[in-house]
């Protein structure tokens, strides 16, 4: 053999993911393709693997809560709906009309999300025949301890498969055999339009079976190969909450691993969640039970502490986030210090070495460089110049019920703890406000604001004395 196969990849490329069948075992009135793995639904993941595969038409066959799924998958997607649940061969003939007959097809399913592109691209590479044509048919087989459920791998003398016997279809001694059909395969266009019309559902389920086309190409006297994935896991599939969680544990502990090999340290490595993508410096540290969501950026010796929360924020080198924070769509500039228990919502901007302490919330607000907001504190529609102070429970009284207003502090302001600001309001630079002011009007720089009642001392006060 002068060529290898490995460099093999088909021209044209349509990729047809089942994703028809209710998913009853799971219990819900989600469609089971939909349920989230890592914070994506399964079928988003089958189609974000696919499309690393290079320029390929992807198909997705619906049925159950078909327009549910229509809304919640993104891509460039053609969809295929099957009415009723005939069977996985039938499930393919729905797409194929909308397939080109020049191109491999390769069959995926919506509820087998960890499948690799590195062993689809091994598979592919075995749609091709020793000649160099795209004409054989490829099989993804995987050997199991407990194979009961499974179409089995029926192979002749010579180890060349022959057939795909389903469970229910099986006798006593092909049950024995525990090489087993995953369902992932690929093979010509050309060839399934001849033979999935020559299905039929005379069987133990009364189903089309896309299996039944590997005897068909054995009768045709085609090539048929079976190769297996690196993972077992690639191609587990879910049909219940159990099987849901155990692949969701799997895939968190290979993103801890990555993250590991990256340098992270990692409290834990089964105490992390990674819904979405983490983006880590060097020496970066993260404690247990914390969860990032969406686009999460954490730069050189960056730590977390435990049970915090980030989502679609950017918190640059040398911060620190401490236990319990919570942090949404925030940006968070170099060496800040945030937390216990500090909550950063939308549009929080901390400039370089600011610090928002416990039970603070920052929404849509600039905290300028090196101020602070360490206790207790509401500052919403908000600019915060730099070396300002905050006293605690200062509170930025944003909304009158209808609209929102912004509140300015200019640099070096001192806030006294408990005061109220009544946006829209501005408080110059340098400016000292007495603790427990309420501050309705623009204070100039550098002046002193005090808003509150008179204190009085009483000489000789006698309290109330109870009647005996
Ligand atoms: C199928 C294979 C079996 C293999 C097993 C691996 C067939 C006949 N059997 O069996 O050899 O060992 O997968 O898990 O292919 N689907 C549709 N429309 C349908 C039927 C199924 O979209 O009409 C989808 C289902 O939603 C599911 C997938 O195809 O995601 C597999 O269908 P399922 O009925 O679970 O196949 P099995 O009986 O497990
Ligand atoms: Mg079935």
């Amino acid at each position: 053999m002068a060529h290898s196969r490995e460099h093999h990849t088909p021209e044209h490329l349509a990729v047809v993911t089942l994703a028809a069948g209710k998913g009853s075992r799971m219990k819900s009135d989600l469609p089971k393709v939909l349920h989230k793995l890592a914070g994506k639904p399964m079928l988003q993941h089958v189609l974000d693997t696919a499309v690393q595969l290079g320029d390929a038409s992807q198909h997705v066959v619906i049925g159950h809560g078909a327009e549910q799924v229509r809304e919640a998958i993104r891509g460039n997607v053609i969809w295929a709906l099957q009415q009723e649940q005939k069977g996985t061969g039938h499930a393919v003939a729905q797409a194929l009309p909308d397939v080109d007959p020049q191109a491999v097809v390769l069959v995926l399913y919506g509820d087998v999300p960890l499948i690799t592109v590195d062993t689809l691209h091994r598979l592919l590479a075995h749609t091709f025949t020793d000649s160099g044509a795209a004409d054989a048919l490829a099989l993804l087989t995987v050997e199991l301890d407990n194979p009961t459920g499974y179409g089995r791998i029926v192979r002749n003398a010579d180890g060349q498969v022959q057939a795909i016997v389903e469970h229910k279809d099986a006798n006593e001694q092909q049950r024995q055999i525990r090489e087993v059909n995953t369902g992932i395969l690929a093979v010509s266009a050309a060839a399934l339009n001849r033979w999935l019309p020559l299905l039929s559902a005379d069987n133990a389920q009364g189903e089309y079976y896309l299996t039944d086309i590997v005897a068909l190409a054995v009768a045709e006297g085609k090539t048929v190969q079976a190769i297996q994935p690196q993972q077992e896991y690639e191609v587990q599939g879910v049909n219940d909450r159990l099987q849901m969680a155990a692949l969701e544990r799997i895939y968190q502990r290979q993103q801890a691993d990555e993250l590991m090999t990256l340098g992270v340290a990692l409290a834990d490595p089964a105490r992390i969640d990674v819904r979405g993508s983490l983006i880590v410096g060097s020496d970066v540290s993260i404690d247990v039970g914390c969860v990032f969501e969406g686009e999460v950026i954490l730069g050189n010796g960056v730590s977390v502490g435990p049970y915090c929360v980030i989502r679609n924020s950017e918190i640059a080198a040398g911060s620190s986030v401490e236990a319990y924070s919570h942090i949404d769509d925030a940006s968070v500039d170099r060496n800040c210090a945030i937390g216990p228990y500090a909550r950063l919502r939308p549009g929080a901007d901390l400039a370089t070495g600011a610090r928002v302490g416990n039970f603070c919330e920052i929404k849509k607000a600039r905290i300028g460089a090196g101020s602070k907001v360490n206790h207790l504190s509401y500052i919403g529609d908000a600019e915060v110049g730099e070396q300002v102070n905050i006293g605690a429970g200062t509170i930025t009284c944003n909304y009158d019920g209808v609209n929102k207003s912004l509140t300015r502090i200019g640099d070096n302001a001192f806030i006294g703890s408990n005061t109220a600001l009544v946006a829209p309001v501005t408080v110059g630079k340098g400016v000292t406000v007495g603790a427990g002011s309420v501050i309705t009007n623009d204070v100039d720089d550098n002046q002193l604001a005090v808003a509150r009642g008179k204190q009085r001392n009483i000489d000789g006060w006698q309290r109330p004395q109870k009647k005996s």
